[in-house]
């Protein structure tokens, strides 16, 4: 990498400090959980007012979530708030989970800036359908034979 681009990445970054929290900055550069998950027990998508659309896939064991995924096509806030959602419901159970707010998006971000709020939504609100598809397929499990997923 040659020291004009290093020179350039840091400004960028440095800019991008002023704006942004560290966590969102990392979660949005290093996504973690990002992808379609195979076999998954539950799965929602949703689009925000914004446009955007968010996925997340949950595998859950007894009632428990032990893994989370998601996609975007979303802004990088929206690429942060879905990598935090996915991270921090791991091990959560449905009951726990389904509690999610924006505002725990937004706490366990650092925070967004105003306009870009709206991205930790989503991710919560992706997250309660995902939670809602789970517990409707609990109830119906023949729906599972309908699954694209
Ligand atoms: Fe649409 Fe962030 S999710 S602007």
């Amino acid at each position: 990498m040659s020291t004009d681009f290093q020179e350039l990445q840091e400004l960028i970054l440095a800019d991008a400090r002023t704006v942004y929290s560290e966590a969102v900055i990392d979660h949005a550069m290093a996504p973690r959980n990002m992808g379609v998950m195979q076999s998954a027990d539950a799965f929602a998508g949703v689009t925000g007012p914004c446009g955007d659309t968010m996925e997340i896939w949950l595998k859950v064991n007894n009632d428990a979530i032990v893994a989370a995924t998601f996609m975007t096509d979303g802004c990088g806030s929206s690429i942060a708030s879905g990598s935090m959602v996915t991270e921090t419901v791991k091990g959560k159970s449905i009951n726990e989970a389904q509690k999610t707010t924006q505002r725990d998006v937004l706490d366990a971000l650092g925070g967004l800036p105003e306009e870009s709020k709206h991205c930790a939504l989503l991710a919560a609100n992706t997250l309660k359908a995902a939670i809602r598809d789970y517990i409707a397929t609990k109830r119906e499990p023949w729906k599972r034979a309908y699954r694209k997923y």
